[in-house]
């Protein structure tokens, strides 16, 4: 088969990351988290007490990827491997007020065109197929229940060693999916040409199988 790029997109928390990462390794293809890319930046805004100007924000920021044959992608910010602090409830609570700003847009889509440029990458995020590929040779919509998108995130806190409320979990993930649907720039949404994959209830492995399927009925 040619070389092909799939975009996966979905709201928060919705297996996406889990899901492409093996459907990367499957495929040989590379994986990229865009998603961490936004939570670098987030990083970088509460390191810095949170700035309001994004242009200047962004003006001295480098990013790039690199991978790691053990741990996988890596976020280098300014020179820093920041990618274990991404994941920080604090960052996650601000990613998308961030997100949601011009400049950030602009210089993350930029870096994620490129890294596409040469095909064989699955991609995941919130606008993958329809800002940042819009000619993805598949295009993936994934979504989940809240309860149960909620539950796999405890259990993810669980492995590392973070206590969490269900409930509290819930209200953060619909939040969090609130502000990315209703952006004024890019936001959330299904791709016309997008399958809508329901993970409700399903194992990873069925959902890894059926996105490898849609792969091999591409034309
Ligand atoms: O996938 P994630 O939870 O790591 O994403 C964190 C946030 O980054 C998400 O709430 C919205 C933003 N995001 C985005 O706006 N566009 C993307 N392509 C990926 C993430």
């Amino acid at each position: 088969m040619n070389l092909i790029n799939i975009a996966l997109d979905g709201p928060a928390a919705a297996g996406k990351s889990t899901i492409a990462k093996l459907v990367a390794a499957k495929l040989a293809m590379i994986y990229v988290d865009t998603g961490a890319m936004y939570r670098a930046i987030t990083y970088k805004y509460l390191q810095q007490n949170k700035p309001e100007d994004f242009d200047k924000l962004i003006a001295s920021t480098t990013l790039s990827l690199t991978y790691d044959e053990d741990k996988g992608q890596r976020i280098i910010l300014d020179d820093n491997d920041v990618t274990d602090f991404l994941r920080e409830n604090d960052v996650t609570n601000h990613v998308s007020y961030v997100a949601s700003k011009e400049p950030v847009r602009t210089f993350a889509v930029k870096k994620q065109q490129e890294l596409a440029n040469n095909k064989g990458i699955v991609m995941d995020g919130r606008d993958i197929g329809t800002v940042v590929l819009p000619n993805a040779d598949l295009k993936v919509y994934m979504i989940a229940s809240v309860e149960e998108r909620a539950e796999r995130r405890q259990k993810d806190n669980e492995l590392r060693g973070i206590e969490s409320n269900i409930e509290q979990l819930k209200a953060e993930i619909e939040a969090r999916d609130h502000y990315d649907m209703n952006r004024e720039i890019s936001p959330l949404k299904k791709a016309d040409d997008a399958l809508t994959l329901d993970t409700t209830g399903k194992s990873i492995e069925t959902v890894t199988n059926e996105i490898l399927e849609m792969v091999n009925n591409i034309k």
